[in-house]
């Protein structure tokens, strides 16, 4: 039977919640099962005020809008990202200038920032490639210094964390998704996380239309109607509920993802040793989700024919985002900078299945098959190692 990349794990409460959701007579959004998920949110993390949302490109877009973001403005977002950390700003006429890479890491390499700042620039987007963090610190110092937004890509970042601080609180904004390849899924979704409490409003209105139906749910105003600019951003009910299930279940979903991506690390580091693939690195300030796991490999062929080789195996694994400075859409819109890294992430880095319900014995074909791809014999180790997690 073929190793999928993901498999969505449901954690068997999702079709009871989605039961009560559906007969309790209210099904569109903002109902008992998104306070519920917002409400668990603020308590988990901390979080200021979070607002359930469609999609991540959905929270993003609510950024861009809420900072008001026009034609002229500046974004600067990491190349090595999916188009939805560009299209909201691009929507709102923004010029998007794009980052490069670290060298030991597809995050944005934050030493390099400050030459991309000009008088226009209005904010900055790091996304937290595979949960583990941006330099923070080094961002939110720029953003001080050049009074720039910060608006945090954390749709792979859910429970995870710098320095102690969750990924998607340290920004102006953090964007989440839920989508069903994330550690915690509701199908397509995604939370808007406002900190700054200027935007906590304005926030909600947007959210909802452009109404300022959210205040007459609670009762503070007694009609409501078109307050603002704003668009259907709100999930319904039953993604609500879906997601709440998710969410009472995220350790447990947790525990065992981080138990694979160990394992992997554990059993594969010999390719680092041997100088065949780097594995992923997790600088100190972060902590590590267990998104991803991913090898970068020494070249794109070398890439392609592991690929291959482990398909023929029904091992399916699968490569990443292809650099947008270079994407048929933007490449002539670019500024001609090499982005030398995020290319090299584009070309090399390669995903492995990772999902709650992946095997041990399905992980050790799988690394059994990458080490015979490489041709290490290593054989002998991996069973006590597999069995030692
Ligand atoms: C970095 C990043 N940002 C945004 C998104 C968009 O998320 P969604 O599918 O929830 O809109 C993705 C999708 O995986 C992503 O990888």
């Amino acid at each position: 039977m073929q190793i999928p990349f993901n498999k969505p794990y449901l954690t068997g409460k999702e079709g009871h919640y989605l039961y009560q959701a559906v007969f309790s007579g209210k099904i569109s959004g903002n109902g008992l099962f998104t306070q519920k998920c917002h409400e668990a949110f603020q308590k988990r993390y901390g979080f200021r005020k979070v607002l359930l949302t469609t999609s991540c490109t959905d929270a993003l877009e609510m950024a861009a809008l809420l900072i008001d973001i026009k034609p002229g403005d500046e974004v600067i977002i990491p190349s090595f990202t999916f188009v939805s950390t560009a299209n909201p700003f691009i929507l709102r006429g923004a010029k998007v200038v794009f980052a490069d890479s670290l060298p030991d890491h597809p995050n944005m390499d934050t030493s390099k920032l400050e030459e991309l700042i000009t008088p226009r620039t209005k904010a900055i987007v790091p996304i937290h490639y595979a949960g583990i963090a941006c330099d923070m610190d080094e961002i939110m110092a720029l953003a001080r210094k050049y009074n720039l937004y910060v608006i945090e890509d954390a749709a792979q970042a859910i429970d995870s964390y710098y320095k102690g601080k969750p990924l998607g609180s340290i920004g102006h904004f953090g964007a989440f998704s839920f989508h069903e390849t994330k550690n915690i899924i509701s199908g397509e979704g995604g939370m808007l996380v406002v900190n700054d409490e200027r935007f906590e409003k304005r926030a909600e209105i947007i959210w909802e239309k452009g109404t300022n139906r959210a205040a007459f749910w609670r009762g503070e105003v007694n009609k409501y109607g078109w307050v603002d600019v704003g668009s259907s951003f709100l999930p319904s009910e039953l993604i609500a509920s879906f997601l709440y299930a998710q969410l009472e279940n995220i350790d447990v979903i947790q525990q065992k993802r981080k138990r694979i991506w160990k394992t992997y690390y554990n059993l594969l580091s010999v390719l680092q040793d041997e100088g065949f693939a780097q594995l992923p690195c997790i600088p100190s300030f972060s902590s590590n989700n267990a998104h991803i796991f991913y090898l970068v490999t020494n070249s794109l062929e070398e890439r392609t024919e592991l690929i291959n080789f482990l398909k023929e195996r029904d091992v399916l694994t699968v490569f990443h985002y292809l650099s947008l400075h270079s994407s048929p859409y933007f490449t002539d819109k670019h500024d001609g900078r090499e982005l030398e890294y995020a290319d090299l992430y584009s070309d090399r880095l390669l995903r492995l299945p990772l999902y709650y319900e992946l095997s041990d014995e399905d992980l050790k074909f799988i690394v059994n098959s990458i080490i015979e791809f490489y041709g290490i014999k290593v054989d002998a180790f991996l069973e006590p190692l597999v069995n030692s997690q």
